[in-house]
């Protein structure tokens, strides 16, 4: 896998906007070069590379949490790998063939 540029990373999640809703899936304001994926009550999922994508959290909070889990599991294969982090942010392993709606 070519190597990530967490820094480079942390300059796109600067141009992104994600806001929070009581009832539906975060609103999104898109300014960065990065394709959205898919998007949840939390966060928007954006495309790094074919391995590699990142979520931005609409609130630290929720980040902090999911970082806390994602961590528990991160010496098995059953959780993304994660390979950098902000305070509203995480740069994780992409996963294919799950429905993450219903997975997470
Ligand atoms: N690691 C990942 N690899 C590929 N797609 C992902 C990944 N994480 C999230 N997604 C996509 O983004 C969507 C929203 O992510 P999700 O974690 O469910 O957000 P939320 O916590 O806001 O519900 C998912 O339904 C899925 O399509
Ligand atoms: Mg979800």
């Amino acid at each position: 896998m070519s190597k990530i540029n967490c820094k480079k990373i942390k300059k796109q999640v600067k141009k992104i906007q994600v806001e929070n809703y009581e009832d539906e899936d975060v609103s999104v304001i898109n300014e960065s070069d990065l394709e959205m994926i898919g998007k949840g009550r939390q966060g928007a999922v954006f495309k790094i590379s074919d391995e590699v994508c990142m979520k931005v959290y609409g609130d630290v909070a929720d980040c902090e949490r999911e970082r806390y889990a994602m961590s528990l599991g991160q010496h098995t294969s059953l959780l993304p790998k994660i390979y950098c982090e902000g305070d509203n942010f995480l740069v994780m392993e992409m996963v294919y063939g799950v429905d993450l709606r219903e997975y997470m």
